[in-house]
């Protein structure tokens, strides 16, 4: 089965095809114009994914040979991100799937990242616990089933990788942040700078990145002039130690709560090396089967949205019509919103 998806919830512009959980090409244009501004500008995101899109879609079906009328199901980006930027790709695909006469699924982007898992042959094992970590989302979700998720616990403030851009930002290392600290922090030593480690002892599966960020802020604050490019290292190692402890922590506790048969990690921040080794000693022996993403498809990108879509697609069937981008999303209300359409 062929599906071919669109993702531009955010400052991606993407698109991809699958032939069912096989990537036949995944292509992602990042709009460059942001960085000039230190971070997405809606407005601005809105008109590149116009401008973008036809052109995206057009590289990807020529990047595997496959022709419009060989698509046997379409799926976009339905939320959470960006109104202006989800509408583009929504109604784009969506239309598109009317003139082919094809079924149209509008797709979670946090359900997305998840199946990036399970994409190239990977099979989902239930129950499995999910360690969601993006740029705007820090939870541990418990997988029930397809299209079962319960919440565990969420972060209170920032996100994991709000965290990372945040801490980039302060050390000067531009925006997106989050890789540009961790490729820093590879020289560095982790144990350099003592940085609190946020609710590490709260009793509880929730997170706070708040006061990491506003005690890196004082570090920087303290040194003398010249001292920050010297340490720069050793501080963006402890920072990263400081966020990756927490989470690797956090999922320790509920693996003990939770007994699971796997243990995904999904979203942007699940990118990083320290993290990803973090997680591979936390698995040991607590469950059957650790699936990480592949690098590739760990940040937004269009095939992890075709594999949700075509999840979705075989247990319950095409979206209803008359559906449209919604903003706040969320995985648990999901099917509210859905009601309420
Ligand atoms: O999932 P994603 O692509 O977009 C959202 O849905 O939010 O996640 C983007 C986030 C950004 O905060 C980015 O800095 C972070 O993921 N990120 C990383 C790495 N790669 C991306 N954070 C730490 N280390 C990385 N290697
Ligand atoms: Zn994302």
């Amino acid at each position: 089965m062929i599906t071919l998806a669109v993702e531009t919830s955010c400052d991606e512009t993407a698109a991809a095809l699958l032939d069912d959980d096989r990537v036949l090409v995944s292509i992602a244009r990042t709009q460059q114009i942001h960085s000039r501004f230190g971070g997405v500008v809606p407005e601005i995101a809105s008109r590149e994914h116009i401008r973008l899109i036809d052109g995206v879609i057009k590289e990807a079906l020529t990047g595997c040979g496959i022709r419009l009328e060989e698509i046997d199901l379409l799926a976009a980006t339905r939320g959470p991100g960006l109104l202006g930027a989800l509408l583009v790709g929504f109604h784009f695909t969506s239309g598109l799937a009317l003139r082919l006469q094809r079924p149209f699924m509008a797709v979670n982007h946090m359900e997305g990242h998840i199946y990036a898992n399970y994409l190239n042959g990977c099979q989902p094992r239930f129950p499995a616990l999910i360690l969601v970590v993006s740029g705007g989302h820090t939870q541990l979700v418990l997988f029930e089933g397809v299209q079962r998720y319960r919440l565990l616990g969420e972060t209170r403030d920032d996100a994991a990788g709000e965290a990372f851009d945040k801490g980039a930002k302060i050390l000067q290392l531009g925006y997106p942040g989050g890789p540009v600290l961790a490729a820093r922090a590879e020289a560095g030593d982790p144990g350099a700078v003592k940085f609190p480690r946020g609710m590490l002892r709260s009793g509880n599966l929730e997170f706070s990145f708040s006061g990491l960020k506003t005690a890196l802020l004082h570090h920087v604050r303290g040194l003398a002039a010249g001292e920050l490019a010297n340490q720069l290292p050793d501080i963006a190692a402890s920072y990263q130690e400081a966020i990756v402890d927490v989470l690797a922590s956090k999922t320790a506790d509920a693996l003990r709560q939770f007994p699971v048969r796997q243990l995904l990690l999904a979203g942007g921040v699940a990118a990083n090396r320290s993290l990803r080794e973090r997680i591979k000693v936390v698995a040991g022996s607590m469950v059957e089967e650790l699936v990480l993403p592949e690098l590739a498809y760990c940040t937004d990108n269009a095939a992890m949205i075709a594999r949700a879509g075509l999840a979705r697609y075989l247990t319950e069937g095409a979206s209803p019509d008359g559906l449209d981008a919604v903003p706040n999303l969320s995985l648990h209300q999901e099917r509210e919103v859905k009601l309420h359409d």
